[in-house]
């Protein structure tokens, strides 16, 4: 790690630690034993008794799971070798005489865990206004189905045949290789990734009722057929394209899925939060 990366996940500590504090009851932090956050940079981790940030990947007992990813410098970023690299800055601080802390970011809309609208790869419906303000709550919102594919192909019509997924289930996460591999947490990009081939696309969008197509890296598109198959995805403006997301150490089956993006007004991507609930 370079020392402007340190230093920003110094700052990204600092901050949660702020927030928490403000929002927190007496009796935090509670003895979960989940992993937690201690680097050598977080001076609360060592200085001060029970100001220890707690990270979590499942909540009330294995009820709730974030299935989207930390945003941090090295998590990996389109076709870059480097990673998203710094993001955040602290131009107020309460170090140098601010009243409070106030970071600021500059971030790819497609970073991370981000969903795509139409008018990512339409030019027309980029200028029409089809953004990620438009998408659909409902279809982001709701019964879900995690399911494992094959590892050894990408996901051609082939494989979404094999999947039989049953007529009416309308959100479905696919968890690949992607997972296994630990792609998210690479942070030089690899175009090797599992994705969807055009004709699996169109396998799905003719035979099956799924709106929500949620893939375990940062695009649905295998590179082979990148275009072609985000276009089959989106040209009838009804299905949503999440990327990104963390499906490790979850059962396959049905869930209920809650994904909410940023209302970024004539933005063709968002960050977006998703969570799993059993
Ligand atoms: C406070 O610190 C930040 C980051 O170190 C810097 O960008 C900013 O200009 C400083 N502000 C003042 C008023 O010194
Ligand atoms: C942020 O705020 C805390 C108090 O909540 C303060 O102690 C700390 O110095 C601030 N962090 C930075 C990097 O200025
Ligand atoms: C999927 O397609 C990519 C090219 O987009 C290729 O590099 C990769 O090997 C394929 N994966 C599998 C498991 O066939």
């Amino acid at each position: 790690m370079n020392s402007a990366s340190t230093l920003l996940s110094c700052a990204i500590v600092f901050t949660i630690v702020a927030r928490t504090l403000a929002t927190t009851d007496s009796a935090y932090p509670s003895p979960y034993g989940v992993e937690t956050t201690t680097t050598a940079c977080n001076p609360y981790a060592i200085a001060d008794d029970g100001l220890v940030p707690v990270r979590k990947e499942v909540y009330d007992k294995g009820r709730i799971f974030d299935i989207s990813h930390r945003y941090h410098p090295n998590m990996p970023s389109w076709e870059s070798e480097d990673g998203v690299g710094q993001f955040l800055w602290l131009p107020k601080s309460m170090k140098n005489g601010s009243l409070a802390n106030n970071s600021e970011m500059k971030l790819p809309t497609h970073t991370g865990t981000h969903v795509d609208a139409p008018g990512h790869v339409f030019d027309h419906y980029f200028d029409a206004g089809f953004d990620v303000d438009t998408l659909d709550l409902e279809v982001l919102n709701g019964a879900a189905l995690l399911v494992d594919v094959p590892r050894d192909k990408n996901i051609t019509a082939e494989v979404m045949k094999s999947l039989s997924i049953p007529k009416g289930v309308r959100r479905v996460l696919f968890r690949t290789l992607n997972t296994d591999r630990r792609l998210m947490y690479t942070k030089e990009f690899d175009t090797s990734y599992v994705g969807f081939m055009k004709d699996g696309a169109q396998w799905l969008v003719d035979n099956t009722d799924v709106k929500l197509v949620g893939i375990d890296y940062l695009s649905v598109a295998a590179f082979a057929d990148l275009i072609p198959a985000h276009l089959v995805f989106l040209e009838g403006r009804e299905i949503i394209l999440v990327e990104g997301l963390k499906l490790d150490d979850i059962q396959p089956g049905v869930y209920t899925v809650h994904c909410l993006p940023l209302r970024l007004l004539g933005a063709e991507g968002s960050p977006i939060r998703c969570i799993l609930i059993k």
